[in-house]
């Protein structure tokens, strides 16, 4: 028996990257997957490979930042399965490497809007669902851009710090209504958002970005490897976890960019 049996999955942005990789582990694990994206040709594609390994799909078109959209989002879960019992608010996007000072407001107001208020917004109605079926599990996907300072991404930080945050608020709202509330802080995962493209095994130190801890994992991390980190908060193997930052990093947060250098003598 799948660690999901029977249970109604939502997972955004799950036409790509680490939103598919998830969709694809839930629903072998037993999950009916609902894939939202709002990119159709993603979606139905991750619908149709779930659909060819014998699991049950749908896609839902949605814009996570528009509060009708997500709304309508939930419904149709509702509509389709009659309950929600995971939400998985995973659609993000990056943005250019931009310093503050040349950022226009536009730029920041997107970020803002699909990362934070789009965690926000589908958390928001699915614990409004989750409140009348008696408890459900949220996760939200941050990054170690919300755990450190990455230069050229204030917008991207801040969203993500947003998110570990209103992990941290919703968990404590609701750990007396049977409502689990986590995030994962991925960094370093090969997918399109990441723009690395490179083969993680002939990858060498110098070819990774300056803020990489060069004591950490040599090589880049796979979507399944985040996918796996999900299922861990969706299942009820993380029972009695709610609140926690979870990071998938390869070790990329944990220290300092640069050793110290080697004393003489
Ligand atoms: N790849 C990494 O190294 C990394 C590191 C840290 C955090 N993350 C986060 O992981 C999440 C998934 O990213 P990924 O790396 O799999 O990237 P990806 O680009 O492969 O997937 C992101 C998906 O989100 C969808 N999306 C974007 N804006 C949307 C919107 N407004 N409404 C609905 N769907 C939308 C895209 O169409 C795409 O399918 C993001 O939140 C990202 O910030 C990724």
């Amino acid at each position: 028996m799948g660690k999901l049996e029977g249970k109604v999955a939502l997972i955004t942005g799950a036409g790509s990257g680490i939103g598919r990789a998830s969709a694809l582990l839930f629903a072998k694990e037993g999950a009916k997957v609902v894939v939202a994206d709002f990119v159709p040709q993603g979606g139905h594609e991750t619908v149709k490979i779930i659909k060819e390994a014998g699991g049950e799909a749908l896609f839902v078109e949605v814009n996570v930042s528009k509060s009708p959209e997500v709304q309508r989002m939930i419904q149709s879960v509702l509509d389709a399965y009659g309950r929600l019992d995971i939400v998985f608010n995973n659609a993000g996007i990056q943005g250019k490497f931009i310093m503050t000072a040349d950022l226009s407001e536009e730029a920041w107001n997107s970020i803002i809007a699909t990362n934070l208020t789009g965690a926000f917004l589908g958390s928001k109605y699915a614990i409004q669902a989750m409140l009348k079926q008696g408890g459900g599990v949220i996760i939200n996907t941050a990054s170690t851009a919300g755990l450190i300072g990455l230069p050229g991404m204030p917008a991207y930080s801040a969203s993500k710090a947003g998110i570990i945050q209103l992990t941290k608020v919703m968990a404590l709202e609701y750990a007396d209504k049977n409502i689990r509330v986590n995030c994962i802080c991925p960094g370093g995962i090969v997918t399109p958002l990441s723009r690395i493209t490179a083969d993680p095994a002939t990858l060498k130190p110098e070819d990774f970005p300056p803020y990489r801890h060069v004591k950490a994992m040599p090589r880049f991390g796979d979507p399944e490897e985040v996918a796996r980190t999900a299922l861990y908060l969706a299942s009820d193997d993380s029972s009695f976890v709610t609140g926690t930052v979870a990071v998938v990093d390869g070790g990329m947060s944990a220290g300092v960019a640069k050793m110290p250098p080697k004393k003489q003598g």
